[in-house]
């Protein structure tokens, strides 16, 4: 009798084990490692679908037309114009397929969305100044964000025998 309950204690502390294991295997590969492989530059390639990566390029691009228009917007003085674009660009913005987030390595994901923060953050600086070269000094820092992540990061298309 007292043998069966011990196996019966075991056998639930091997499944714990088992699930403790398989859980962490699987908040490895869904929320920090993200889909990648690593790219011949020493960048990190995160793999995605066409459809999605043209998604994700999109939206940069976005990006990009957004802190243009801040650097001019500042450059007219116009800063309720540089107001409105960087609230624009900010945590309100930030959107994503849960297919797509899965393969984003979390230090990634984090970098992403310290971005829409920092938008949100440079809003409020501006609501708070009348001075356009400090507005673009922010905007410079904010733009460490984009050049880090570049630095590191590339997108490849899964599937394909060579990450491009
Ligand atoms: C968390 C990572 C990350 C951040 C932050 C980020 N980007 Fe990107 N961006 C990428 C990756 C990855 C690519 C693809 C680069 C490659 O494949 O070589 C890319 C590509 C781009 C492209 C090229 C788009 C195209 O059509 O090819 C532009 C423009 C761009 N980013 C602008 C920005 C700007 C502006 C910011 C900051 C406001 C920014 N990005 C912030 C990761 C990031």
């Amino acid at each position: 009798m007292e043998n069966g309950v011990n196996m019966k204690c075991r056998a639930g502390w091997l499944l714990s084990l088992i699930l403790a294991v398989l859980l962490g295997a699987m908040t490895w590969k869904f929320i920090i490692a993200g889909q990648t492989v690593r790219a011949d530059d020493g960048r990190t390639v995160v793999l995605l679908t066409a459809d999605e990566r043209n998604k994700v390029l999109g939206e940069m691009r976005g990006l990009l037309e957004t802190v243009q228009g801040i650097a001019q917007a500042a450059a007219d003085g116009d800063l309720a114009a540089a107001e409105r674009l960087a609230r624009a660009s900010g945590m309100a913005a930030a959107k994503g397929e849960a297919a797509i987030i899965r393969k984003l390595p979390l230090d990634f994901k984090t970098l992403g969305l310290g971005t829409h923060q920092a938008f949100d953050d440079l809003a409020d600086f501006i609501a708070g100044t009348d001075d356009p070269l400090a507005v673009v000094g922010e905007l410079g820092n904010l733009m460490g964000n984009c050049t880090g992540c570049h630095a590191s990061y590339r997108f490849g298309i899964e599937g394909a025998r060579k990450p491009e």
